[in-house]
């Protein structure tokens, strides 16, 4: 049983290296003690970066929900594997264990299968963040259909596009969602989808708002009748440890959505070893992500990570700000949440409400704080830190991304010290490198450069859907032989690792490479300063200059603007430099966001460079009105 648990920073660093020197013994080892598999493989890692092909425990024979559900029946089939947490307080929790889920799954799983779903099938899931949604992505693995779960606030132009790149032939959808307030008439979406999806031929429905829906004849039926007509046992399938387990897409700076394919085998295996590690799971833990499974984070670390572990995770349908600002800790306080996972920017937006939100609840039970989504900034690292960890929980800042599966660098919890902003060192079996912009990789601590990992991890996506010359282009061809994240980091003196944003973030000024992140991190810091924005414009002398989006908080609205700015600029010439100091400060009342949190700077860009004829495609933003009224305001 060695390895798999690690408990100090001595034992990180010998198995790590041994992880390092021996990858194939390695990753062996850890595959053959801690899963279930129907046959072991014949090869451990075959690969090459410049085709690129990567293959794990190629041979080998699994399904990935025989280790994620039958094998803890014997044991613990009675514990709750997932916890369902309404959005209406009021509403009941379900506590489900792992043996309904088994018996939930295996019943969808059938039905799938009446409606003429079999292995290799495309299936589109489109559902709010409710029990079904988890049993879906777990029932179409049980068939061995590939899932592409589509995030539930998509529009129908983003929803068909993606039925329509991996050819879906099924959508798993709910007559509507309810998110705090709102409810969202998911089956309306769907229909206007299915207008231009001629592939797909079944839709199932499950019954969440009792809203009124239309039913396609011969396309559409409800969910649950057939449910309770299937049979509660399934055989799974057996897939080869390479088989697709799922698509999941993300979008590109260019062109279409990219869907990125994940293979049964490797994932299994890294996801639930970094489940294991990174969040500190011991029995009795209930572990609660609050991403939604809509995103690779809710695939990995909400569903196949936790339950491969035969942990209890929560599955929140809500929203932060409902019914106040408190849910979160109401959540916590209420299950006895034991590692709490969220992404920076539910952080800063919670961190501009009062105190009191957070200090009514009784949060003793928290031991793991962890981050995910952006480079966290210090100030948001603070108020997670002092207020949600009473300073006891270590905060781990984990990286990683849709394409790479699972996290990469992120403290260990009680066995990295952990510092603000910094993901610090890279997990077991994980070789970043920093290469300067001539391709050469600079070796040694103190440097700066693109972030790649030059040897396979077992979670990595093998291909594009459907083209495979793009995944080449965009991940292997900037620098040879290596895995190129889109990312810039620095790595400091003991070899930490911070990450500055994108690369397509940074911005010369006065031929200074200066990231976006730290001077925003600056502005941050300043008391009025709610969160901010940095982007480039173009500047006679300079080359760029930079324009700062500011959103106060509501103790700055009431300040003189001109101090503000000032003060602003104070701040950063003493934190970083004159060099960093921004031409134009805006105050604005919001910023553009992707769904998943994510600021929309190819916007910002735009407003900043009085280029807004085509703004390009804003309807995907989570706050598309904000555009127009930062236009109106913009210096
Ligand atoms: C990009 C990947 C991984 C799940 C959520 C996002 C940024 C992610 C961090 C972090 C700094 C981070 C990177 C990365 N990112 N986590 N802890 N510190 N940056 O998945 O949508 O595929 O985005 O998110 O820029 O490349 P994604």
């Amino acid at each position: 049983m060695s390895n798999y648990h690690i408990k100090h920073l001595e034992e990180y660093f010998q198995v790590y290296r041994k992880s390092v020197r021996d990858p194939e013994a390695f990753w062996e080892e850890i595959a053959e003690e801690h899963f279930s598999w129907r046959k072991k493989w014949d090869r451990v890692l075959r690969w090459d970066f410049s085709k690129p092909e990567v293959a794990w425990f190629e041979g080998a024979r699994l399904n990935i929900t025989e280790n994620c559900l039958d094998r803890h029946l014997a044991t613990q089939g009675e514990k709750t594997a997932i916890l369902f947490e309404p959005n209406d307080p009021g509403e009941q929790a379900q506590h489900i264990t792992y043996r309904q889920l088994h018996e939930r799954v295996c019943r969808m799983a059938n039905v799938l299968k009446e409606q003429g779903i079999s292995k290799g099938d495309r299936v589109c899931i489109y559902l709010p963040m409710i029990p079904e949604l988890a049993v879906a992505v777990l029932a179409c693995a049980r068939l061995g259909a590939i899932h592409s779960v589509v995030f539930a606030g998509f529009s129908s132009n983003a929803l068909a596009t993606r039925i329509n790149d991996c050819q879906c032939k099924m959508v798993i959808t709910s007559d509507g969602s309810i998110r705090g307030s709102k409810t969202l008439d998911l089956k309306a979406i769907v229909d206007a989808a299915l207008e231009s999806c001629p592939g797909v031929e079944r839709v199932l429905l499950v019954k969440r708002t009792g809203g009124e829906v239309t039913l396609v004849p011969g396309r559409d039926t409800w969910l649950q009748p057939l449910l309770d007509g299937a049979s509660p046992a399934c055989e799974a399938e057996v897939m080869d440890a390479e088989d697709p387990l799922f698509i999941l897409y993300t979008s590109g700076s260019t062109g279409k959505p990219k869907g990125m394919v994940h293979t049964c085998g490797g994932y299994m295996v890294y996801t639930a070893y970094t489940f294991k590690n990174i969040f500190q799971y011991r029995d009795g833990d209930v572990y609660w992500c609050t991403a939604d499974i809509g995103w690779i984070t809710g695939h990995s670390y909400i569903v196949y990570g936790p339950l491969a572990n035969g942990a209890t995770t929560v599955l929140f349908e809500g929203v932060p700000t409902y019914p106040d600002h408190g849910r979160f800790w109401k959540v916590v306080e209420k299950h006895r949440v034991t590692q709490f996972y969220t992404a920076p920017t539910a952080i800063r937006a919670l961190a501009r409400e009062s105190l009191e939100y957070v200090e009514q609840y009784d949060l003793s039970s928290l031991k793991v704080l962890g981050s995910v989504g952006e480079p966290i900034n210090e100030e948001a690292w603070h108020w997670y830190n002092n207020n949600v960890g009473k300073g006891k929980s270590p905060i781990v800042d984990t990286w990683w991304q849709t394409e790479t599966g699972g996290i990469m660098i992120s403290p260990i919890p009680f066995v990295t010290p952990t510092t603000p902003t910094y993901a610090t060192l890279p997990f077991i079996g994980v070789q970043p490198a920093l290469m300067d912009d001539e391709g050469n990789e600079i070796k040694g601590n103190q440097v700066s450069g693109r972030l790649c990992i030059k040897f396979p991890w077992p979670s990595m996506a093998r291909t594009i859907w459907g083209d495979h010359q793009r995944y080449h282009d965009t991940y292997f061809s900037t620098f040879k032989n290596n895995y190129f994240t889109g990312d810039g980091a620095l790595r400091d003196a003991v070899g930490y690792y911070r990450i500055t944003g994108r690369v397509d973030d940074v911005i010369i000024v006065s031929g200074h490479n200066l990231g976006t992140a730290p001077i925003e991190d600056s502005i941050n810091e300043h008391p009025a300063v709610a969160e901010s924005a940095i982007v480039g414009f173009p500047h006679e002398i300079k080359g760029n200059a930079l324009y700062g989006f500011v959103i106060l908080k509501e103790t700055g609205e009431g300040r003189d603007r001109e101090n503000l700015r000032r003060e602003i600029n104070q701040q950063i010439t003493e934190q970083i430099g004159p060099i960093a100091k921004l031409d134009k400060i805006q105050f604005v009342p919001g910023l553009p966001k992707t769904r998943s949190g994510k600021i929309m700077r190819r916007i910002l860009r735009k407003i900043a460079c009085r280029d807004t004829a085509d703004l390009g495609d804003i309807s995907t933003l989570l706050n598309p009105e904000v555009v127009q009224e930062i236009m109106d305001e913009s210096l």
